[in-house]
């Protein structure tokens, strides 16, 4: 039998984004990011709602056209159930669901953790090797933190996650603090590279042995710099570069501390990173660092696949559309859900 053609839907956040998969294959891979949220400090759920309804179909559209394929080519449809936003992914659900149902193909229902985790497994021009089961997967998001033992593409085990704050959250509230639009973690990264990363100590968080906690370091930071402003009302601006790598290297150390406790206790020597915070510079650095000095093999996501993506549900649908794992047409998503 032929590879099935798979259009894939991601809404979950304030993302829209459309793929195409022929097989493992990517043909097209389409997201249109929201900027209404900026001058908001966050993104705003009734307004990230709107702006998916209005992108939906522009970004569909737009991934079939780079795909080269007729809306007839396409063999089932897959989104994004949650975890998410509610509002955000009603749309990508109906839209999904519509389409399927006009068509009469079959539907299929994508846990957002697990796609942001099998993106590995996406074939493209990168040619990257692909990890083998079973693998460990730091899963770093704006929503979520957790080390995940993948034993196959249907079966992942929690073995460790945050008690309060995601490592992206953390990125974005401390940016905050010091005065950086949203989402601040791209910023961070970019500040970073022209600071100290030992210019100033901040404390680690003291947790059970695989999960991590991020509110303490927020609070930590807020009250060191409301100490240091007390002493020189500039020290923000004078200070920039050094605070984002300062910050940055702590929470890096933090998730990599942990990971390579995870790895030692499982025996799995395969690591691999997924989510949005899966993009910044210094964690993918130490991270393959760990290959020379530990004996790792590591497997970090090209840029594309890091951030929200449908690329990553679409690889997600092909592996349960293979086991024939179909959702049927009156399916909802939901806010919650476990990877
Ligand atoms: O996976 P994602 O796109 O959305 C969620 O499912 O949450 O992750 C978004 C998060 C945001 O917190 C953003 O600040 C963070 O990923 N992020 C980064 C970087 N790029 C994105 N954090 C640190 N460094 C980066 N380069
Ligand atoms: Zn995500």
């Amino acid at each position: 039998t032929s590879s099935p053609i798979i259009l894939s839907i991601e809404s979950s956040c304030d993302d829209t984004s459309a793929a195409v998969l022929k097989g493992r294959q990517l043909l097209s891979n389409i997201t249109a990011n929201q900027s209404v949220h900026k001058a908001y400090g966050g993104v705003v759920p009734e307004l990230a709602s709107r702006a998916h309804q209005q992108n939906i179909i522009p970004v569909v559209e737009q991934a079939i056209k780079e795909a080269n394929i007729k809306k007839e080519d396409i063999t089932a449809v897959a989104f994004t159930r949650g975890p998410g936003l509610l509002g955000s992914l009603l749309v990508g659900a109906s839209f999904a669901k519509s389409f399927a149902m006009a068509r009469k193909i079959p539907l299929i229902e994508v846990n957002h953790m697990q796609g942001h985790i099998l993106a590995h497994f996406i074939e493209d021009q990168n040619n990257l090797p692909k990890p083998s089961f079973p693998f460990l997967c730091l899963t770093v998001s704006g929503g979520h933190t957790q080390i995940v033992k993948v034993d196959s593409p249907y079966e992942f085990e929690i073995i460790g996650q945050t008690i309060d704050d995601a490592a992206g959250e953390a990125f974005d509230k401390i940016s905050k603090i010091i005065g950086l639009p949203y989402p601040g973690g791209p910023l961070m990264d970019k500040f970073a590279k022209e600071g100290n990363p030992k210019a100033f100590a901040f404390t680690h968080p003291k947790v059970g042995a695989f999960d991590f906690s991020f509110s303490g370091l927020k609070t930590g930071v807020l009250y060191f710099l409301q100490k240091e402003i007390k002493k020189n009302p500039d020290f923000v601006k004078d200070n920039l570069a050094d605070i984002c790598a300062s910050v940055q290297h702590t929470i890096v150390s933090i998730l990599l501390k942990t990971y390579k406790k995870a790895a030692k206790n499982t025996g799995i020597k395969q690591l691999a990173i997924a989510g949005g915070v899966s993009a910044n510079s210094e964690l993918r650095k130490r991270l393959k660092e760990m290959e020379t000095n530990y004996g790792y093999e590591t497997y970090i996501p090209p840029m594309s696949y890091c951030t929200d993506n449908a690329a990553m549900i679409g690889i997600a649908g092909f592996f349960k559309f293979k086991n024939k794992d179909f959702a049927p047409y009156t399916i909802s998503p939901m806010a919650r859900m476990s990877v």
